[in-house]
């Protein structure tokens, strides 16, 4: 079984479905609310839990309402909690979404995420040591970032650093990641390059092995040469919220099967997140997968 540990974030997702998005300054009403479990870590763990690995999951929750159904949210869906911390006198971590025409907007809170510490990482090195594969986000201190990038670099354990949200980082850094999972305006920022330069040729000169995501468009990766791409699979987009964290987590547990492999099966599990609302509504099965690649080829 493939071992998975994800160092990130875990936040309570307040969704809003509206029937576009408001301007500055003014008031819509919306079509529907619900309250769902999400964060980048958290949803990456769980993606990669329903396709089959065995995940452990470095994390922070506070000690507010929300806390003890996030972690049970994760317990659920069989991902290993014993390193998800609760911070005291601290607000769990929330994001606010609209999600209109199947697109969404999003501003996050960190409250508990902000106090995920690289002490926290050296305490779950044992498990970094042993993963086959080690996921990590920007939604916790970059500092914790770092400390994840070297445990797993110093194991030689293959970390996948997804640079979402956008910021951008020492290079020195990203040359301990096995892969960067960028989408282009993450990559320009994260290169500290302009947004509007060529992807290819930001693809060449990272420092690092790039995994190139493009939404509907599918994706292109970089080991070496020139980059290669791998179309998107065709679905009804309901709500792209988590599309990326499935995209990771499948790329991830698939790696093994050698890159272009893994690229295609994350493309299609990134495609089927997209067909249900909530970010980790719609994250597949390896079985729902396979149908998918087996319908489009
Ligand atoms: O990547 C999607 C996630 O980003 C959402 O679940 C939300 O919590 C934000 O962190
Ligand atoms: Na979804």
């Amino acid at each position: 079984m493939t071992r998975i540990v994800v160092v990130g974030s875990i936040n309570m997702d307040l969704v809003t479905v509206a029937p576009r998005f408001p301007a500055p300054g003014e008031t819509l009403l919306g079509d529907r609310f619900l309250s769902v479990h999400g964060g980048k870590g958290g949803n990456q763990a769980v993606a990669a839990a329903r396709l089959g690995a065995d995940v452990h999951m470095v994390g922070a929750v506070g000690d507010d309402a929300f806390a003890q159904s996030l972690r049970d949210g994760l317990k659920q869906e069989n991902v290993d909690v014993s390193h998800v911390t609760i911070i005291e006198h601290c607000s769990s971590g929330t994001a606010s979404i609209t999600v209109a025409g199947g697109e969404n907007e999003i501003v996050v809170m960190p409250g508990a995420n902000a106090q995920l510490l690289p002490s926290h990482v050296i305490k779950a090195q044992h498990l970094i040591a042993s993963a086959d594969a080690v996921l990590v986000q920007m939604e916790i201190p970059l500092q914790t970032v770092e400390a994840t990038l070297r445990t797993a670099h110093a194991h030689h354990v293959p970390v996948i650093l997804n640079p979402a949200p956008a910021q951008q980082l020492p290079v020195e850094w990203l040359k301990l990641a096995r892969y960067i999972t960028p989408n282009q305006h993450e990559l320009a920022t994260l290169l500290g390059a302009d947004p509007t330069e060529d992807f290819h040729r930001l693809m060449r000169d990272a420092p690092c092995p790039v995994v190139l995501t493009r939404g509907a468009e599918g994706a292109w990766f970089r080991e070496e040469g020139e980059p290669q791409h791998q179309s998107g699979f065709a679905v009804e987009a309901v709500d792209s919220t988590g599309a990326g964290d499935t995209f990771n987590a499948a790329f991830a547990v698939f790696l093994h099967e050698g890159l272009p492999v893994a690229v295609r099966k994350a493309c299609a599990a990134a495609a089927l997140s997209v067909t249900r609302l909530g970010a980790r509504g719609g994250m597949p099965h390896p079985a729902e997968v396979n149908a998918l690649l087996a319908r489009q080829h």
